[in-house]
């Protein structure tokens, strides 16, 4: 575990004094010929929701799995909780991690949650929650389950504890799938699409165990095609057009007023 000693250290500060949880200046990433991001900046401060929106192929998940090391950017800034991904280039020109401990220690502290539902099959949904806490965190067996227990009942899934994926409905494994994130004390939640891969039916219940993480002042970056759920719950929309943010502002603005045309005709054909 960290100590908060060793926390405060590398936060870094926003000019109006809150302390940075992400920052990203000036991102590329190509594969191959394919110019993906394209100068995306952003940043979240603690307690930010920032939504990113947009179409498909805009580069929305290849931005998330490069702030999570995912992906290596071809340039471009990113700092986690104050602490600048380090990248060198290898022997073919690839942009690779130039110290891979700090990609571990960038990964503790983040929770990624993806659009398709990835608990590991083989263990029960407790066991999902305490792998990490427990094999690469080190913290006791017993008050890894402790706090386990604690995030499956706030999550609604108590009763679920010892059961494996396979016989958890799509919400449900979700639904374990945040309390699995939670479970390392993430300083930002990353979502990519949590609920795309649901029936209707289901969204409904990993929407609201998102909408009270953010009420609770949780610090997220979400990708999302639920534009509603978007204006609810984000302090911030950035809405990415072909790997460059075209527009982004307070959701009032961007669902309410906006400018560009091409924000326009996106909410007009999603909504
Ligand atoms: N590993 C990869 N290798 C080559 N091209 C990739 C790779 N990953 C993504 N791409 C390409 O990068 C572009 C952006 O993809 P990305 O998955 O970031 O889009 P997205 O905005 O998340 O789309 P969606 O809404 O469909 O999830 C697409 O053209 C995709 O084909
Ligand atoms: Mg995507």
């Amino acid at each position: 575990m960290r100590t908060s000693g060793a926390i405060r250290e590398d936060i870094s500060t926003a000019p109006d004094g809150a302390a940075e949880a992400i920052h990203i200046e000036n991102l590329h990433k190509k594969f191959g010929e394919l110019h993906v991001l394209k100068g995306v900046s952003l940043s979240a401060r603690d307690g930010d929701v920032v939504a990113i929106i947009g179409g498909s192929g805009s580069g929305k998940s290849t931005l998330l799995r490069c702030i999570n090391c995912l992906e290596n950017p071809t340039s471009g800034i990113i700092r986690v909780n104050g602490e600048e991904i380090r990248l060198k280039s290898d022997s073919h020109g690839n942009t690779v991690p130039a110290d891979r401990r700090q990609i571990e220690r960038i990964r503790s502290r983040l929770g990624m949650v993806f659009q398709s539902f990835n608990l590991w099959s083989h263990m029960t949904l407790i066991e999902n929650v305490i792998e990490v806490p427990v094999h690469v965190l080190g913290i006791k067996r017993e008050e890894a389950i402790a706090t386990a227990e604690k995030l499956l009942a706030r999550v609604g899934l108590s009763d679920k504890r010892d059961v494996y994926p396979a016989f958890l409905s799509g919400g449900q494994q979700q639904r374990g799938a945040i309390a699995r994130a939670l479970a390392i004390q993430p300083r930002v939640m990353l979502f990519d699409e949590p609920t795309s891969a649901l029936d209707p039916e289901l969204v409904g219940e990993v929407l609201k165990v998102i909408a009270d993480l953010a009420r609770e002042g949780r610090t997220m970056i979400l990708v999302t095609h639920e534009m509603k759920f978007a204006r609810q719950v984000a302090s911030h929309v950035i809405y990415l057009y072909n790997g460059q943010v075209e527009e982004e502002g307070p959701p009032e603005q961007i669902f309410g007023t906006p400018r560009s045309e091409r924000l326009k005709q996106f909410i007009r054909n999603i909504g």
